[in-house]
C-alpha cells in the first residue's frame, strides 16, 4: 500500500477544495502493465455485455469529476462509478468543531456489529493513516452539480471510456421537496436516470441508501412498496430496454432481501450492496468525528463481517427465488484493500467486486491484484 495516503484526496481539506485541485499526483496509465502482467491468468466474468478478466471495480465514491474517474480507469479499473447525482446542486457537508471542514477521518480496524449499528462508538480519530487504523467515518451529505452540470461531465468522460473500453455506472438519488408524495419522488429518480441514459449511460444506479442524509433520504430500500414504485416507474421512464438499471442496497438480512427481490427483480438488473455504515463515532475527549451532524457513516475494514454476510445472503435470496431473479447480477461492496481478501471475496460469494475506500486510498489494487494472479496462477471463470 502507498505510503502517501493523501495523494490521490487530501483528507485535511475539503471536498470541494480536492474536487478542485486534485488527485495530487501525477497518475500514470497502468492498463498496458496490468495486461502483461496478468498474461494467461485472469478472472473472467460477464458484466452484461461486458467482459472483464480483472473483476475488481469503483463503487460510488467521493469524487465525480472527469479528473478522478480518468484517474481511477488509468489505475486499471474497468467499470468506475459516477458519485451519486442529483437534480440540483448541494455543497458538501462543512462540519464546525475539532474536525473543521474535514469529511474524512480515519479510525482504527475494530470490526462493526449489527448490534452497534447507529450507536455511540469511542474510537481514536486521526488525519493520519497508521497501520492500525484502515477504516474511515465519513461525512459528505450527498454533494451534487446541477444536472446540466453533470451532464457536461459525463459526456467528456464518453470519449475516453469508448476508446479506453471502460464501463461507466452513474448513480443517482432523489431530493425530497416538502409535500412530495411518492410519486414525484419516483418521478424525480425517473428524471435523473432518464438524463443520464440520455447522455450515453447505459447502467444505471438508483441509490436507495443514500449516505450522510436525512433518515427519509437514506433508508428507501427499507420500504418494499416504494421501492417497487420507484423502479417501476424508472423501468418505464427509460428509453432503452438494455438499459441496465441497478439498486444500491444496505446492510438487512436474508428474508428481507428475498421478498425484496421478490417483487423487484423483474424490473432490475443487479444489486449493489453494501453503503457505510452509520456509527456516532467520538474521540476520548468526547468530540464528535465529524461534526456536522450527529452520525457519520463508516467503511472500510470496520464494515468487513458485514458486508461479507450482506452479501452471502443476498446470494443466496437470489438462488432461492430461481427463474424470478436469476438474472439479477449482486455486485458486492465493501473492504477490498489488498489482493488476498479480493481473492477472498471471490472465492467465498462475490461475483464482482467494488471498493470506494481503496479506490482513493490505494489505488494500485488492481495492478496488485493482477501480480497476485499471475504469481498464484489463477485462471477462472465465474
Ligand atoms: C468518501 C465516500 C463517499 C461515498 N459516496 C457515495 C455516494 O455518493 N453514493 C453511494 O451510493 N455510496 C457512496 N459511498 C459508499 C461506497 O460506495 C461504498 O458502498 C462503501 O464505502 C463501502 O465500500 P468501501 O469499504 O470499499 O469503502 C461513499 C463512500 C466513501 C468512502
Amino acid at each position: 500500500m502507498t505510503n502517501n495516503l493523501n495523494k490521490r484526496y487530501d483528507v485535511t481539506k475539503t471536498f470541494e477544495y480536492n474536487k478542485e485541485h486534485g488527485p495530487f499526483e501525477k497518475v500514470y496509465d497502468k492498463n498496458d502493465e496490468i495486461k502483461k502482467i496478468l498474461g494467461d491468468y485472469w478472472i473472467e466474468t460477464d458484466f452484461f455485455w461486458f467482459k472483464t478478466n480483472l473483476p475488481i471495480w469503483v463503487a460510488a465514491w467521493p469524487l465525480y469529476n472527469e479528473k478522478y474517474m480518468k484517474a481511477a480507469s488509468k489505475d486499471g479499473f474497468e467499470v468506475i462509478t459516477w458519485k451519486t447525482f442529483r437534480t440540483l446542486h448541494r455543497l458538501a457537508h462543512a462540519s464546525s468543531g475539532k474536525y473543521m471542514w474535514h469529511n474524512i477521518v480515519f479510525i482504527p480496524t475494530k470490526q462493526i456489529e449489527e448490534k452497534s449499528i447507529w450507536t455511540k462508538t469511542i474510537w481514536s480519530l486521526e488525519y493520519k493513516w497508521k497501520v492500525e487504523n484502515i477504516s474511515i467515518t465519513n461525512s459528505f451529505g450527498m454533494p451534487s452539480d446541477t444536472i446540466p452540470e453533470w451532464i457536461n461531465s459525463i459526456m467528456s468522460l464518453e470519449k475516453y471510456a469508448k476508446e479506453n473500453n471502460k464501463q461507466v455506472i452513474t448513480s443517482v438519488v432523489w431530493t425530497p421537496k416538502e409535500n412530495w408524495t411518492i410519486y414525484d419522488l419516483a418521478q424525480d429518480y425517473a428524471f435523473l436516470a432518464r438524463s443520464a441514459e440520455f447522455r450515453w449511460s447505459k447502467i444505471i444506479e438508483l441509490n436507495f441508501s443514500c449516505p450522510n442524509v436525512q433518515w427519509w433520504e437514506w433508508s428507501i430500500y427499507k420500504d418494499i412498496e416504494n421501492s417497487l414504485i420507484i423502479a417501476k416507474n424508472t423501468r418505464k421512464f427509460l428509453h432503452n430496454s438494455d438499459t441496465k438499471l441497478l439498486i444500491k442496497m444496505w446492510f438487512s438480512n436474508r428474508d428481507y432481501y428475498k421478498e425484496f427481490l421478490e417483487n423487484i427483480a423483474s424490473y432490475i438488473d443487479g444489486i449493489v450492496a453494501i453503503n457505510t455504515i452509520p456509527m456516532q463515532i467520538i474521540d476520548k475527549d468526547n468530540k464528535q468525528a465529524l461534526a456536522w451532524w450527529i452520525i457519520s457513516w463508516t467503511c472500510w475494514r470496520a464494515i468487513l463481517d458485514l458486508w461479507v454476510k450482506a452479501v452471502y445472503d443476498l446470494r443466496n435470496a437470489r438462488d432461492e427465488l430461481l427463474d424470478i431473479a436469476k438474472h439479477v447480477k449482486i455486485i458486492g461492496c465493501g473492504w477490498v484493500m489488498d489482493a488476498e481478501w479480493f481473492m477472498r471475496h471471490i472465492d467465498a460469494w462475490a461475483e464482482f467486486v467494488m471498493c470506494a475506500t481503496a479506490a482513493l486510498f490505494n489505488p494500485e489494487l488492481p495492478l496488485q491484484i493482477a501480480k497476485y494472479l499471475n504469481k498464484n496462477k489463477i485462471k477462472r471463470k465465474i
